[in-house]
Parts: C-alpha cells; structure tokens; sequence
C-alpha cells in the first residue's frame, strides 16, 4: 500500500514537471497604487495566474462577503479554495463595501463609509504600492526602496502557503500561527491555534484558543522534519520539499520551500485536524499527503503520564513504562518505588516519539554517553535522548508526557530506573531472551516441516487459500457498468491459422506456462508476432458468452496493458491471442544474476511508473474496474524498449464465471 503511494507520488511529480499549469504570464493587474480602490467584481491577479484577490462569500450570498485570495488558476474556479481572508471576524455587503489604498500607505476595508479592517500602516504620500505575489502573498511596500510596510503572510489564517513562516518573531514579539475557520461557512477564528511553543526545545503544537487544552504536537524538530512525524521525513525525497527550521536572535519559525514542483500546488491547512495538501493532476482534486492525527495515539496524552501509546491493527493500547505501574487515581502511570540520587541504571525504550518538552532542557549537540552523563549528574533526570539536529541531548525532570511508539521511525528514550529494579536483571533476560529464542527455533522447526509438506503437495503455484476466519478483503473482480455495450466483436482466428503460427503449438515456440496455460510464440501470415494463450481450463461458459467476456477485456486498452488481439473458439479449445513481448516477463530479469545488472535504476523507474500507470488505469480510469488479483513480476511483460505491460487482467473472470461479479468477495486469491 505505501509502495504504491511512492509510486503515484513519483506519476504525480512527472506529471507536475510537464504540465501547462503556471508560469504563463497574464495581463490582469497585480498591483494597486496609493488612492486607489478596489470594488465588488473587481480583482488583482497575480502575475503567473496562480491567485486572485477579491471579494468572496463563503455562503454565496452578497450581504457576507470578505475580502480573500483564492487559488485562481486551480479548478474548480467555482468553488474558490481561499488561503488568506482579510476581515475574518466581521463580514461585509458587497454592494456598499470597498477597499481602498489611502494615499498615505493605508490599507483599508470600508462598508458604507466606516472602516471594518485595516493594516494600520502609513508611508510617505503617494509612495505605497500594493501588489498579490505568484506565491499567494500580498505585499504592501513604500517608498523607493521598496520598504515591506505589511504582508499578508505575516497574518496567516488557516492556511500555511510555501514561503510563509511558522513560529515567533522575536523583535516584534508577535507570533504567526494558524487558526482554523469556525465552520466552512465562517472564517472567523475557530478554538484552536496551531503555533510553534518556543520552550527551551520548540515544539509544534496546536492548542484550545485559552492555552489549557493542548490537542495534539508534533514533536521537536530533528533537522529535518519533526520528530513526532515520521511520514513527514518520507516526503522530502519525493516531494522535493525542504522543511526547514530556523532558529536566531531575532526570530524561530517552520518554513517549508519546494525546489523543482511549483510551490502554488501545496499547502497546509488547520481545520480539526493539520493536513497537508497537494493538487494532483492525475486525480484533478487536492490530495491529503499527511495528516495529523493520524489515530488515537497522536491526540495529546492519549494514555496519560509515563505510559506509551501502541496503535495496533484493530485497536489503540497503553503501557506503563519500565519502572512504573498503573494508577487508577490518575490517567496514566506512577513510579514502583523512588528514584534515588544514586540510581544509575536506564531502560531503552526504542522508536518512541519525544515526550512533551514543556519542562524538557537541551544539552546540545553531544554524544548519547555525554548526555546520559548528563542525565546522572541531576538527581531529578528522569529520562534523556539524543535526537539529530539543533536540540540534540533532551533531558526531562517531573513526569513523562504524550508518549507514542512508532513501528518505523521514532527515537530511543532511556527512563531511569530506581536501583533495586537492576536485581531482577538476570531474570529478565531469561524472560525477555531466552524464552523467545527457544520459541522462535520450535516455530522455525515447524514452519520447516509444513514448507516441505506443501512443496510435496502443491503442484501448481496458483493457490486458492481459504482461511478460516474471512475478513471481506478484496472487492469486486470487475464491475461492468450498464452503458457498456458488447455489440462491437473481437476479431475471432480459426485454429488453422493459429496452428500454423505457432508451428502446430510446437514445445520450440513454447514460451511459458502461466496459471491459466501454457503461452506459445506465433508468426501470422502477415509477419505480426503475436503470443498465443492456450487456456487449460475455464468455466462452463458457452462459446458466445465466452466471446463477449474476452470482448470486454478487449476494451481495457492502454500502452502499460498487454492487448488482446483476437481468440480462437472451436470445439474445446479456447485461445487468446495476444501482443508479443520482445523481452519476455519482468521475473527473468530480476530473478537472474546476470540479466538483473541489465536493469539500472533508470530503467526499474521507468517500470515502476508503467505498472503504475497501468493499474490507475483499471482501478479508476478505465470504463470496466478490474482488480488484478495476482499482480506478480511474471504477469508485468517488457517489449523490446523495455516498457512493462501488464498481463492476465480480468482472465480471472473467465474461469471464476459469475462468482466474480460479486461486489464483494470473501475469498482471497493469488500466488502463494
Ligand atoms: C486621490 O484621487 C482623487 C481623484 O482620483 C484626487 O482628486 C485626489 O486629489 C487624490 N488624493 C491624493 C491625496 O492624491
Ligand atoms: C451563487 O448565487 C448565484 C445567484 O444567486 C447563482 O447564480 C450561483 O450559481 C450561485 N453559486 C453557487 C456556487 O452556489
Ligand atoms: C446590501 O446592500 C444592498 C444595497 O445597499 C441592500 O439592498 C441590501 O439589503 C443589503 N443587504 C443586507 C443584508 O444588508
Ligand atoms: C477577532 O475577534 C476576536 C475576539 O472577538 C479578537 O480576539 C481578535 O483579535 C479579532 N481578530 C481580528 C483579526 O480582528
Ligand atoms: C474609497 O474609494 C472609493 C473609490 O475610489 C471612493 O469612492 C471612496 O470615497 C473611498 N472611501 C474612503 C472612505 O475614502
Ligand atoms: C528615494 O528616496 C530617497 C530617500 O527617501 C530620496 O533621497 C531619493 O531622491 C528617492 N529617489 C527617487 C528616485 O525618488
Ligand atoms: C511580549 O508579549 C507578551 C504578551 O503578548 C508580554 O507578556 C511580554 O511582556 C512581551 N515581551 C516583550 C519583550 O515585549
Ligand atoms: C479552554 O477551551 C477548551 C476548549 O474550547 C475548553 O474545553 C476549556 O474548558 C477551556 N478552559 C477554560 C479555563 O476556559
Ligand atoms: C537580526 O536583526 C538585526 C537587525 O534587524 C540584523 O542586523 C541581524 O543580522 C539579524 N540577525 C540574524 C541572524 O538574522
Ligand atoms: C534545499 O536544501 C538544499 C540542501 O540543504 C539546498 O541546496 C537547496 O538550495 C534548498 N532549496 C531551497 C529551495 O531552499
Ligand atoms: C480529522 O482526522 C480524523 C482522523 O483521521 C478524521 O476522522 C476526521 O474526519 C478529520 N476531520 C476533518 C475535519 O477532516
Ligand atoms: C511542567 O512544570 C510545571 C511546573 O512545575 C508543571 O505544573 C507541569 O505539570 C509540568 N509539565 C510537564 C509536562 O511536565
């Protein structure tokens, strides 16, 4: 599932790379000089048609209108996607509402003459000049040296735009932060902020609008991405994106750069949840490329204090850390015994995400033992860890906070342990390794003997498993939408013909032996190469359904699908004849040695971006949906420039009959 993702993302980007969308230049103005205004129906567009700023109604209706930018140049252009709004807190009538550049550099929002909003800002007479910039900012500047009086970036709403900042000015002692809308139809501020928290180790937080409910955080930043967030780090190869953190005298924020995607296709956005969203071509819609919370145990303090959060497949599960036990009087974990001064030993709590840094301190960029040193010599130290980047050794006094485990990513945290717990140390690693390992040879050892006894039993490698508790996993085989019709036939050969393509299916034209038959290379008249299946089995089906079942999967044409040429009824023989493929099936090359190196990275890129393609094109884009049900390197065929076609689509349905047309089924099928 999450190779398949990396490969849509990899399909989006080259998609991105080649696509009309921006940069081309437009003639609508994207500036506003001092005395001058701007009315209902009136717009600035900005220079490469990304955005437009405006007068917008989220409930459509004239009376509720603000002042906004939107994405102008991303459908849908009916329904606006708005990423800044100027009066957020009190609407105006359009028809008696204006906004004006003063002559004197400021910004003002007018209804029916009194002033709604403003930027508060003046500059010299005439000299101001407000602009909407390619990236969503718009940009009041003076004089001739173009002095920034304001920015729209600077008063983010929901929306976080590539190139705006996250965080706190220092000199200005203001932060940016983001606040979601009230509803959809209300951009007034809602009741969380989500800001960066500049402790001692800054964190990510979003927070009740009263500071005393934290929702959920990110986790400290580890130079790369925040720790919390470990998807986060799986975006930065394939999207292109620098998250970067910035931390000086005057100011500490989150900005996020994008370096060859154009950057007006993200953003991210505060609602109940923190999502970042990417415009998809191949989907024509915003796509959510990481989503937080993304379960129950990223809400904050899911499972109280010194306890770890475990999302399991069907369900969320606590644990009390090495060293404590439950306490039904509070939400989480306490301490067996006391932690004593001397108490020197640690316990490894592997990928977790880093507690709550609210009273955490940072030693710096120093080595795990240093910071254990650390640790020990505080006789509060109740934890430390070693991330990578600015903070590097985080140590914890009081109680451990907002704990997780991660099953990939995370950090090792070491709690500290009161002495007396080190006594049963032998024990445990009886308990904790001994045990398993003499289970895990009893397992091996069984495993050995059922492997043998099913390689003595199975002598075909298309299985049909049945398991005992069925879940519905895998849906419909192929869903056939009425307007198809099945009038238009595909081209029937008579065997004659084939036999003599295929020198009478001779064992030299052999070309394989797939799970429905054996596969042989065949010359027509006309010098086309073509592949003949010859299918060993199949369902009950007369001819002429036969016929239109194949007449269907005909219709699935595109270049990263083998095609189906034509078939051959007669008698008991059911043939298909399909596209010849020069470089045979992806399993000869990348399960042998020396035709392995034939593949190099570029090449296996190309593969997988074909198969890819291929199947969006039956799960989504074609007018038939076919799920593949055995999609295996020996059913991805490579013609002669090495482009992967997919095979054995749909076929399953000609043996599966009726069966197959069921939304849902139970069983799973595929290749042990
Ligand atoms: C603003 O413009 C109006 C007409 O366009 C003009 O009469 C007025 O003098 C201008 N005001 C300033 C301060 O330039
Ligand atoms: C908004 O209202 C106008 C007129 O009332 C209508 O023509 C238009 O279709 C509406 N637009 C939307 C998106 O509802
Ligand atoms: C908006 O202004 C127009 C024109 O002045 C007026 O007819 C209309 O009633 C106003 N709408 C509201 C809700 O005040
Ligand atoms: C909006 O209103 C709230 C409370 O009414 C206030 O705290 C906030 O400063 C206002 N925001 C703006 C941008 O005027
Ligand atoms: C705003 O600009 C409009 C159009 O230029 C003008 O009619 C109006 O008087 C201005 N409003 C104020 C309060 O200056
Ligand atoms: C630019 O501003 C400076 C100082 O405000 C002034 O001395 C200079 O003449 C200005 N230049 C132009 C071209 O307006
Ligand atoms: C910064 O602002 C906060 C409240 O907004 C205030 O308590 C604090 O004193 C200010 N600090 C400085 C240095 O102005
Ligand atoms: C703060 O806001 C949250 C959420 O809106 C609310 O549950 C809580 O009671 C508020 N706390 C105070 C002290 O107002
Ligand atoms: C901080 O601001 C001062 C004055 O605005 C500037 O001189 C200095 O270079 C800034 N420091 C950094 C690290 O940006
Ligand atoms: C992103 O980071 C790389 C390496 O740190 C740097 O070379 C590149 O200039 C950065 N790109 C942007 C757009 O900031
Ligand atoms: C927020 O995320 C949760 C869990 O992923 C989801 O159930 C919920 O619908 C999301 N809320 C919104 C407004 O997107
Ligand atoms: C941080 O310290 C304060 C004051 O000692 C305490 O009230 C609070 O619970 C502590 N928070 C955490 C997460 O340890």
């Amino acid at each position: 599932m999450a190779r398949m993702q990396f490969f849509l993302l990899f399909l989006e980007i080259v998609l991105a790379a080649t696509s009309f969308l921006l940069g081309q230049s437009s003639s609508s103005r994207d500036i506003m000089m001092g005395n001058s205004s701007l009315i209902d129906g009136q717009t600035l567009i900005s220079s490469g048609s990304a955005f437009q700023l405006g007068f917008f109604s989220p409930v459509n209706d004239s009376a509720t209108s603000y002042i906004g930018i939107w994405y102008y140049n991303l459908p849908p252009r009916e329904s606006k996607v708005v990423v800044w709004v100027a009066n957020r807190n009190r609407s105006v009538n359009t028809s008696m509402a204006s906004l004006n550049l003063t002559s004197d550099g400021n910004l003002i929002l007018f209804e029916k003459g009194t002033e709604v909003w403003s930027t508060g800002t003046s500059a010299e007479l005439n000299s101001a000049l407000l602009q909407l910039l390619d990236l969503g900012n718009l940009v009041l500047t003076a004089g001739n040296s173009s002095r920034t009086l304001w920015q729209s970036f600077d008063h983010a709403c929901d929306t976080l735009l590539p190139g705006m900042k996250l965080g706190f000015d220092i000199r200005t002692n203001t932060s940016w932060h983001l606040m979601p809308w009230t509803s959809a139809t209300d951009p007034s501020p809602g009741k969380y902020v989500a800001k960066i928290e500049t402790y001692k180790v800054p964190d990510f937080y979003t927070v009740s609008v009263n500071g005393s409910l934290k929702l959920f955080r990110t986790g400290p930043w580890n130079g790369q991405w925040f720790s919390g967030l470990p998807q986060m780090g799986n975006n930065i190869l394939v999207r292109d994106v620098n998250f970067t953190y910035v931390s000086n005298q005057n100011e500490t924020y989150y900005i996020d750069e994008y370096q060859t995607r154009s950057p007006q296709l993200n953003r991210l956005v505060v609602d109940a949840n923190v999502t970042y969203k990417s415009w998809s071509f191949v989907e024509g819609e915003w796509r959510v490329f990481l989503s937080f919370p993304s379960d129950d145990c990223d809400y904050y303090n899911h499972c109280g204090r010194n306890s770890v959060c475990t999302k399991g497949y069907y369900s969320t599960s606590c644990r009390c850390l090495e060293g404590f036990v439950e306490n039904k009087s509070i939400v989480g974990c306490t301490r067996k015994e006391p932690l004593l001064c001397s108490s020197n030993q640690f316990s490894k709590e592997p990928g977790v995400k880093v507690p709550d840094t609210v009273n955490a301190t940072s030693g710096g960029n120093i080595s795990l033992n240093a910071c254990k040193k650390l640790c020990l010599d505080d006789c509060f130290c109740i934890a430390y860890l070693v991330i990578n980047g600015p903070y590097g050794c985080i140590t914890w006094r009081g109680e451990l906070l907002d704990l997780r485990s991660f099953t990939d990513g995370g950090d090792d945290l070491y709690i500290r342990l009161p002495e007396s717990s080190t006594s049963n140390w032998k024990e445990l690693v009886w308990a904790i390794v001994v045990i398993p390992v003499l289970l895990g040879i009893l397992l091996l050892f069984c495993a050995g003997v059922l492997v043998r006894w099913r390689r003595n039993r199975a002598s075909t490698s298309r299985l049909q498993l049945q398991f005992p508790r069925v879940q519905k996993v895998i849906h419909s085989v192929i869903l056939v939408p009425d307007s198809i019709s099945t009038l238009d036939v595909l081209p029937s050969y008579d065997l004659r013909t084939i036999k003599a393509a295929t020198n009478d299916f001779s064992e030299g034209n052999k070309l394989g032996e797939g799970g429905f038959g054996i596969v042989y290379k065949g010359q027509l008249e006309d010098e086309q190469k073509i592949a003949v299946k010859k299918l060993s089995r199949y369902s009950s089906q007369g001819p002429d359904e036969f016929q239109n079942e194949l007449s269907l999967i005909a219709k699935l044409q595109h270049r990263n699908l083998v095609r189906l040429l034509g078939c051959c009824i007669e008698g008991d023989e059911r043939l298909l004849i399909l596209e010849y493929m020069e470089n045979k099936s992806l399993d000869a090359f990348i399960y042998d040695k020396t035709k392995r190196s034939l593949l190099n990275w570029q090449k296996r890129f190309n593969i997988i971006i074909g198969i890819a393609r291929g199947l969006l094109y039956l799960h989504q884009d074609s007018r038939l949906r076919v799920i593949h049900r055995d999609l295996k390197p020996s059913n991805i065929l490579l013609d002669k420039d090495m482009n992967p076609k997919i095979s054995d689509f749909g076929i399953a349905r000609i043996f599966e009959g009726d069966n197959a047309l069921e939304d849902a089924t139970t069983r799973p099928v595929g290749t042990l």
